[in-house]
C-alpha cells in the first residue's frame, strides 16, 4: 500500500474512483484540509456517534464528554495500566515466547476501557466479543451501503446486547453513582445541558471501538518498528527520554487509522479538481504521514524527527479525544516490555500476518521470543 500511496501522491493526489463515485485524497495538505473543513460522515463507525457530528451539535457534545478525559483522569489511570501490563507479562514471562498482539496489546486497552467505564471484571470477556463484533462493521464500512442480510443481523445482535448491558449499568449508576466514567458522564453538564441516557450509551459503544484496536496497533507496531531498527532500540534503552519521540514516530510511520471519511456539502475545488456537493471523500492519513513535502526523508523511521506533525490522531474538531490515554498506555507498557522480556525479538519464520481493513490497519499477530531466567 505504501508504494501505491507514493505513486498516487505524485500522479493523482485527488483521485476519483469511477466505480464508487468517491474521491480519494493522498497528500498531506489536502488530507489536512479535508479532515478539518469537510463535513463528517454520519455512518462512520458507530451510528449517531460524535464522529458523525458537525458543529454546533459536535461542540456541545464534545464539551460534555471532554470532562471524562481530563489530564487528572489519565494520570490516575497510570498505576492501573502498569498493574494490568504486569499481570499480562507475568503470564508470559516464563514461556520464552509470546504473541505481543493477542497476549498483551489487545487485552490491555480493552481492560483499561472496561475499567474506565466501570464494567465489572467478570463481564470483561463480553466486552472483547463486542469489540470484535463492532470492528467487523468498521472494516466493512464500504458494505454499509449494501450490507448483506447476515451482516445486518450480526451487527444488530451486537448492538442489542451492548444496548441492554449499558441500559442496566446506567440504571444502576443513576441510583448509586460511583467514580467511573458512566457516572461522570451522567452528571456532566455545560451551559445547563446534560447528556441523555441514550447519548451516554452511544459514547460508551464508541469508546470500545475507537479506543481499542487502534491502541493495540500502536503498541504492537512499536515493538515491530524497534525490532526492525535495532539501533533505535539500543538508543531508546540507553536514553528513555527518547521514548515519547519514538512513539510519535511509530504513529506517523505505521498509522493505525488508514483513512478518514468525509462528505462535501457544497461543490469544492481541491488541488485543481472539482468535487461535487454530496460526495464521499476518503482522506488517507497513512499516506499523508509519509508525504516527503512535510516529512523529509519520509520513508525513514527517525525517532528524533522534529517537528513531527503527523495526522495519526486526526486534526481539527474531531481530533482524537483518547490520544493522551493511548500515548500514556504505550509509554507505560513499552518500557515494561523492553525491561522484562530480555533480548526480545520478533520470530520471523513466517511473514507477519497483517490486518488490512478498510479503515484500520495493523498486525494480527506478533510472535516474539525472549530470554528467560535459567
Ligand atoms: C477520534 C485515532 C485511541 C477515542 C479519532 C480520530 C482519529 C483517531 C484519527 C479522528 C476521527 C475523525 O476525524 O473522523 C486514534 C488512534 C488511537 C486512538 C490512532 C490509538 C493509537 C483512542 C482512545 C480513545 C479514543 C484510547 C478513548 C478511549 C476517540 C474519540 C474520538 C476519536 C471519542 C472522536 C472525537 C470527536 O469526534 O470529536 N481517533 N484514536 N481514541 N478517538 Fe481516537
Amino acid at each position: 500500500r505504501y508504494a501505491w500511496f507514493e505513486q498516487m501522491r505524485a500522479t493523482q493526489p485527488v483521485w476519483l474512483d469511477e466505480q464508487s463515485g468517491a474521491f480519494h485524497v493522498f497528500r498531506y495538505v489536502e488530507v489536512e484540509r479535508v479532515i478539518t473543513d469537510f463535513s463528517s460522515f454520519p455512518s462512520q463507525g458507530v451510528c449517531n456517534s460524535i464522529l458523525g457530528m458537525d458543529p454546533p451539535q459536535h461542540r456541545s457534545y464534545r464539551n460534555l464528554i471532554t470532562c471524562a478525559f481530563t489530564p487528572r483522569t489519565i494520570e490516575r489511570l497510570k498505576g492501573r495500566v502498569a498493574e494490568i501490563t504486569q499481570a499480562l507479562l507475568d503470564e508470559a514471562r516464563h514461556k520464552g515466547e509470546m504473541d505481543i498482539v493477542t497476549e498483551l496489546a489487545y487485552p490491555l486497552p480493552v481492560t483499561v476501557i472496561a475499567e474506565l467505564l466501570g464494567v465489572s471484571p467478570t463481564d470483561q470477556p463480553l466486552f472483547k466479543r463486542w469489540a470484535d463484533g463492532l470492528l467487523g462493521q468498521q472494516l466493512s464500512d464500504a458494505r454499509l451501503f449494501q450490507p448483506d442480510e447476515q451482516e445486518i443481523q450480526r451487527l444488530g445482535q451486537v448492538h442489542a446486547q451492548m444496548q441492554d448491558y449499558f441500559i442496566a449499568l446506567l440504571e444502576e449508576r443513576t441510583h448509586a453513582p460511583l467514580d467511573d466514567l458512566i457516572s461522570v458522564l451522567l452528571r456532566a453538564s455545560t451551559d445547563g445541558k446534560r447528556l441523555s441516557g441514550e447519548e451516554v450509551i452511544e459514547f460508551c459503544k464508541l469508546l470500545l471501538v475507537a479506543g481499542h484496536v487502534t491502541t493495540t496497533d500502536l503498541l504492537s507496531q512499536a515493538i515491530r518498528c524497534f525490532d526492525e531498527h535495532p539501533d533505535v532500540l539500543e538508543q531508546v534503552r540507553k536514553q528513555p527520554e527518547l521514548l515519547p519521540g519514538a512513539v510519535e514516530e511509530v504513529l506517523r510511520f505505521a498509522s493505525p487509522f488508514w483513512r478518514l471519511t468525509r462528505m462535501t456539502r457544497t461543490e469544492v475545488r481541491l488541488a485543481g479538481t472539482t468535487i461535487p456537493a454530496g460526495t464521499l471523500v476518503f482522506a488517507w492519513l497513512a499516506s499523508a504521514n509519509r508525504d516527503a513535502e512535510v516529512f523529509p526523508d519520509s520513508e525513514r523511521f527517525d525517532i528524533t524527527r522534529s517537528p513531527n506533525r503527523h495526522l495519526a490522531f486526526g486534526r481539527g474538531i474531531h481530533f482524537c479525544l483518547g490520544a493522551p490515554l493511548a500515548r500514556m498506555e504505550t509509554m507505560v507498557a513499552l518500557p515494561m516490555i523492553l525491561q522484562q522480556l530480555p533480548n526480545v525479538r520478533v520470530i520471523r519464520e513466517k511473514p507477519l500476518e497483517l490486518f488490512e481493513g478498510e479503515f484500520v490497519f495493523g498486525l494480527k499477530h506478533l510472535p516474539v521470543q525472549f530470554d528467560t531466567e535459567a
